[in-house]
């Protein structure tokens, strides 16, 4: 049992399924768990912007009876006054019981989680992972679908900068026998990484550059926001915003038992008249959010979980100019204990 939530895939199958079920039962009786986290701390540290993780986890704390402190604009903290990220995370971490980050760079809550005495929770690292929203979706698929295998799955959108695309499709390489549509610009479409882990599977995946072309095929489509806040310039967003909307047009011509999700928040990739769709779930999904980070918190408080050790090395860089490591100097360089050649940090190439 690792101690923190880096990644979705530091939990192994059988400890997803042991979430999931708790997380079914806490949105069946969620009277039965009023208490259970009676007198912990939860810190809620939020870098960026959010609605849905910040409050869902909030209320998750409350809900079972716990507290919670925290910021959601570094501004108000002494991170405006130049302290740095292990120092916070050294302080807080002897505050509180556990800990929820989002940061926006990538591999900000592995190095958070090296400095803190308590378990830290990915609450989204730059265009990295996030890997909460993967506990959501998964149990919303599951609640919807009733399986995670043999599935034609597509994502639309910006799948190079969607955290939410890259840990839910880092998730479903654990299972066989699913399609995956990459349905996106050549600009915006999955790192290669991630493809190059695909590969390795026995899922087929095939690439579109039109919704129409593959609406009939799909069961779960899960549509993304294109990420103005990580592109370069606004010139380079206005290029690639508004190319994949989903319409009812569109709709009509998807499977009567298609579902849609969509991490949230949605700009205009979805037009507010599928909202009234019974097979739009994105609102039942960000509900679910709540359970499934009650069980997650129930989960990490109640176990006995080990210390991580890492293969540090003094000779390589990470090549990500997005990577944690480049701006928090003191920071070692971990080498990926699977792929020598992979930063641990951000899962980018190192040189
Ligand atoms: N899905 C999600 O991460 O939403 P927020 O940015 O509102 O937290």
């Amino acid at each position: 049992m690792v101690k923190h939530l880096i990644d979705f895939n530091d939990i192994s199958v059988e400890r997803w399924e042991k979430i999931h079920k708790l997380a079914v039962d806490i949105k069946n009786n969620p009277e039965k768990y009023a208490e259970e986290c009676k007198g912990k701390i939860l810190a809620t540290l939020f870098y960026e912007p959010s609605t849905r993780t910040m409050l869902s986890f909030q209320t998750a704390m409350l809900r079972l009876g716990g507290s919670v402190i925290g910021f959601d604009n570094p501004s108000n903290s002494s991170v405006s006054k130049g302290e740095n990220l292990k120092d916070t995370i050294a302080i807080v971490s002897s505050y509180v019981d556990l800990l929820v980050m989002r940061h926006p760079l990538e591999g900000a809550a592995m190095a958070a989680s090296m400095f803190s005495s308590k378990p830290v929770i990915n609450a989204g690292d730059g265009g990295h992972l996030h890997p909460t929203q993967t506990l959501t979706d998964l149990t919303t698929i599951m609640l919807e679908k009733g399986k995670l295998t043999g599935l034609n799955i597509g994502f639309c959108g910006d799948l190079k900068n969607g955290r939410t695309v890259h840990s839910l499709l880092k998730a479903f390489l654990r299972y066989k026998g699913n399609k995956f549509y990459f349905i996106s610009t050549k600009k915006l479409n999955i790192p290669d990484y991630l493809l190059e882990k695909l590969k390795e599977t026995d899922n087929e995946f095939v690439f579109a550059e039109t919704l129409e072309e593959c609406m009939g095929d799909i069961d779960v489509l899960y549509m993304t926001r294109i990420q103005r806040e990580r592109f370069d310039s606004e010139k380079e967003y206005l290029k690639q915003k508004g190319v994949f909307i989903l319409d009812t047009e569109k709709m009509e011509k998807a499977k009567k038992d298609l579902i849609v999700l969509h991490p949230l928040p949605k700009v205009d990739e979805i037009d507010i008249e599928v909202d009234d769709d019974p097979r739009a779930k994105y609102f039942e999904q960000a509900e679910n959010g709540v359970y499934v980070r009650m069980a997650l918190i129930m989960t990490l408080l109640s176990e006995n979980n080990e210390e991580l050790s890492y293969n540090f090395s003094e000779k390589r860089e990470c090549s990500n100019p997005k990577c944690i490591t480049q701006t928090e100097r003191y920071l070692k360089t971990v080498v990926d204990e699977d792929d020598r050649e992979f930063c641990k940090y951000c899962n980018h190439k190192l040189i």
